[in-house]
């Protein structure tokens, strides 16, 4: 007799199978998951059963992060997502399925990310947090629940909140966009002083920033962006980092890089100044010209940051693609830039998308020695024309993509001759120059405040646009700080 032989090839049919796998496998895990809560709570931990039933979580576990790369679960309303995969639900193990999803609730959570060197210590303590007596607000819940797993020294499971999509979330997204972005300035601030002092910073608070960001961006992405346009004079060199490093996520997920890929470049984009912290703030702040010593000082940042990277604390693995950005942001493609490199070397595709965010962020801000800043716009078309800017082509126009032709925050007059500030992208990708803009002004030039959102993709009956932009106008003409118009 001989065996049927099974066709191979085609995508679908790998997919396919991939996807099996993962329901396969990510049931076995919510079972092992459910089996391993009620050891823990029936016995003590001791109890072979406990040890047992752990064992196999663990097990289960590595086999997803082993095949998969990355293991995340999603609870969403009644389903559970593993990898983005839902799980089907059957009558076998509907009990453990609504077990676990009442448990995540309860407690705030709405992903788990779980890291590759889970052990079986780190599932005891987070299965036993989780089914311990807490508070009922959810919010309150979850900050709980992260600081004791942090206090407890349990770094592999990374938790968010449940997103909530939708029309009606649009002020809680926008209010969580806010916490984001000032967690994000305060921990970057924190870290800047303690590298200037010779201190070695913390580096988990920052990861945990870091993954806020990435979080809030895969979401919601047009909140936080719109935060990047608050430019604090004083707070520059913080503010700077947050938004290069929300650019540079941003810009990352539209060229595709995974989750774990946007936890890396994030970390690199916000460290990615942290030579300047090595660098005399009064040569930072200087407005008038820079001496040569001073320019070879502020010049020397990016090796300065390499060895600061080397005293950040509490990685055992070294931030290496950090350091490489850190290193390379100001090289430019070709290679002019500094620091001058000795041999011929190909940029990392992190320095190259962090050296655009850096440079959009850099010149559309108003600084010491640059007090009146360019337009989002002037600065877009600089990078994509100019060649000298080094930037890459390639990457620049993914970047003209995700933030339009106007970018947020641009002061426009209409054809109305209305004022407007461009609001978000037009998600029409053949609209990239009609933006979603707020009417901050009517054509007589009266100021009305917040102003109605319109899309400038919007036709009249006849077909013809409603409002088209004619120029862009730097706010500070004007006497407008955009910033005011996204908070
Ligand atoms: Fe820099
Ligand atoms: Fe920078």
């Amino acid at each position: 007799m001989t065996t049927p032989r099974t066709p191979s090839g085609p995508t679908s049919a790998g997919e396919a199978s991939a996807e099996s796998f993962i329901r396969r496998a990510g049931r076995q895990l919510i079972f092992a998951a459910y089996g391993a809560l009620r050891a823990v709570k029936l016995y003590p931990v001791e109890n072979a059963a406990v040890q047992k039933a752990l064992a196999e979580l663990t097990n289960q576990t590595k086999e997803l992060i082993g095949s998969e790369g990355e293991l995340e679960l999603r609870m969403s309303g009644e389903f559970i997502f593993v990898n983005q995969t839902r799980l089907r639900l059957d009558l076998d193990n509907f009990a453990s399925f609504s077990h676990l999803l009442s448990l995540f609730r309860a407690c705030g959570v709405g992903t788990v990310t779980v890291g590759e060197s889970v052990s079986a210590k780190d599932w005891l303590i987070f299965l036993s947090l989780i089914q311990a007596p807490g508070v009922d607000d959810p919010v309150e819940r979850l900050m709980q629940l992260q600081a004791k797993l942090e206090s407890a020294g349990v770094t592999v499971f990374t938790l968010a909140p449940p997103a909530e999509p939708g029309e009606g979330n649009k002020e809680k997204a926008k209010e969580r966009a806010k916490r984001t972005y000032a967690q994000s300035v305060a921990a970057t601030r924190e870290l800047m002083s303690s590298v200037r002092m010779g201190g070695s910073p913390n580096i988990k608070k920052i990861k945990r920033v870091v993954q806020g960001i990435v979080d809030q961006i895969l979401n919601e992405e047009t909140s936080l962006i719109g935060l990047t346009t608050i430019r604090d004079y004083d707070e520059y060199t913080f503010t700077h980092s947050v938004n290069v490093c929300i650019f540079s996520v941003a810009l990352g997920k539209r060229l595709g890089l995974s989750k774990l890929q946007l936890y890396d470049l994030g970390m690199a984009a916000l460290f990615h100044d942290i030579g300047k912290s090595r660098v005399p703030q009064s040569i930072l702040n200087k407005s008038g010209g820079l001496t040569d010593d001073e320019w070879r000082l502020i010049a020397s940042h990016p090796w300065l940051g390499v060895l600061a990277l080397f005293q950040v604390r509490g990685a055992q693995e070294l931030p290496y693609r950090s350091m490489v950005v850190a290193h390379e942001h100001h090289m430019k493609r070709d290679l002019t830039g500094y620091p001058r490199p000795i041999r011929p070397r190909q940029l990392s595709m992190f320095s190259k998308i962090v050296a655009i965010a850096d440079g959009f962020d850099a010149a559309t801000s108003r600084r010491a020695y640059q007090t009146v800043p360019f337009t989002p716009a002037q600065v877009m078309l600089e990078m994509r024309d100019n060649p000298r800017r080094g930037m890459d082509p390639v990457i620049v126009k993914a970047f003209i993509n995700l933030t339009g032709i106007y970018p947020v925050g641009t002061l426009v007059i209409l054809d109305t001759f209305e004022l407007a500030i461009v609001h978000a992208v037009n998600p029409l990708q053949d609209m990239l120059s009609r933006p979603i803009v707020r009417i901050i002004s009517d054509a007589m030039g009266n100021l009305v405040h917040p102003g109605e959102l319109v899309d400038l993709a919007d036709r009249n009956a006849d077909g013809i646009f409603q409002r088209t932009i004619i120029k862009t106008e730097n706010p500070e003409r004007y006497g407008i700080r955009v910033g005011d118009y996204f908070v």
